[in-house]
């Protein structure tokens, strides 16, 4: 049966990048004489039926452009059976051969779920978290990881004048990676994970080790899901007879905007282009991996186990540099 009309949208938290990936599908689609509607707010619009066509034209400058034009979100509905099965045959009586799902692990899990009913799915990994098993890298994360690498060197600027402890809280939900990555590129002393917990006296003992080699600054990059909260820490430190004056800074929102990186815009376009390829070849229930510096569309029940995205080449690297 030939794909004659495709479906798209953005689910989850949204990540610079996913436009791109928008404007590539689209344009990859209609190379190949498909259609293309944007479906509004992630699952929502699927349920609701709420879709635009997406042109050639209606998706031209994309690529600069953070954020999501069909918008982006969750939708605890789509966690109910009724409602997806509502959803797969509405897709069907609307004509769409297929859709495309823009988002991170749990999209994923929808998009699979729409699969199992029957409605040819394939997913693209847009979270800023890189924390999805099988691809080496997410739509958003480069950027956001560069967003948070310029708001460490400012603050580690102010953290010398003042001989400061500065604790920078960044994104990533369960997954440390946009800290270990921040830490290293801006030669952090410490990266704190969910990952990989620390003690409160490992802080300490590299605090007094530090301040004893006579560096006026400390920056902790402090992965949200860590053991404390940056709030939490600057204040454990303060409470101790640690050398370190402690301040924090937690970054936010900013990392999920702003305008795509060269690295976030040629990787979404790139899997725009290979995740409609892929359903209008026939394929289903794939996530477009980026493995090895190609784009590869592994079937989700075929992707190896969560882990920490970055290996213990990198954790030694780290040591050794800091
Ligand atoms: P992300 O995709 O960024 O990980 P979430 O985990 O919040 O974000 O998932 C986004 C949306 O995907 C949810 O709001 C829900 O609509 C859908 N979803 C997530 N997990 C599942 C699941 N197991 N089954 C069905 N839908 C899911
Ligand atoms: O999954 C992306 C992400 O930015 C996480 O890093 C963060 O914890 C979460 O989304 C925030 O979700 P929301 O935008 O719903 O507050």
């Amino acid at each position: 049966m030939p794909v004659k009309k495709i479906g798209i949208l953005a689910s989850g938290g949204d990540s610079p990048g996913m436009n791109a990936a928008i404007r590539a599908a689209t344009r990859a689609a209609l190379h190949y004489g498909v259609e293309t509607h944007g479906f509004s707010d992630g699952y929502r619009g699927v349920i609701n039926r709420e879709s635009e066509p997406l042109t050639s034209r209606s998706v031209a400058g994309l690529l600069r452009q953070g954020g999501s034009i069909i918008g982006a979100g969750r939708c605890p509905e789509f966690f109910d059976a009724d409602v997806r099965q509502a959803a797969a045959d509405s897709l069907r009586a609307d004509g769409f051969d297929g859709l495309i799902v823009i988002g991170g692990d749990g999209s994923l899990a929808g998009a699979w779920e729409l699969h199992k009913l029957g409605v040819p799915t394939v997913a693209v990994p847009g979270t800023i978290d890189n924390d999805m098993p099988g691809t080496e890298t997410t739509i958003g994360a480069d950027t956001a990881i560069n967003t948070a690498m310029e708001a460490i060197d400012r603050i580690r600027d102010t953290a010398s004048a003042h001989r400061r402890a500065m604790i920078v809280e960044v994104m990533g939900r369960h997954c440390g990676y946009i800290a270990v990555m921040a830490a290293l590129a801006t030669g952090a002393e410490m990266a704190l994970t969910p990952e990989r917990p620390v003690e409160l006296e490992d802080v300490f003992k590299e605090l007094r080790s530090v301040w004893g080699h006579g560096k006026r600054h400390f920056i902790i990059v402090l992965a949200e899901g860590a053991r404390w909260s940056a709030a939490e820490l600057a204040q454990l430190i303060n409470d101790s007879a640690e050398p370190y004056d402690a301040r924090y800074t937690v970054l936010g929102y900013i990392q999920r905007g702003g305008v795509p990186s060269r690295f976030d815009r040629i990787l979404a376009t790139r899997m725009g282009v290979a995740a409609a390829e892929a359903l209008i070849e026939g394929r289903s229930g794939a996530l477009v991996c980026w493995r090895n510096g190609n784009c590869e569309a592994i079937q989700a029940d075929a992707l190896p186990p969560k882990s920490a995205p970055w290996d213990r080449m990198l954790d030694r690297v780290f040591a050794i540099t800091t």
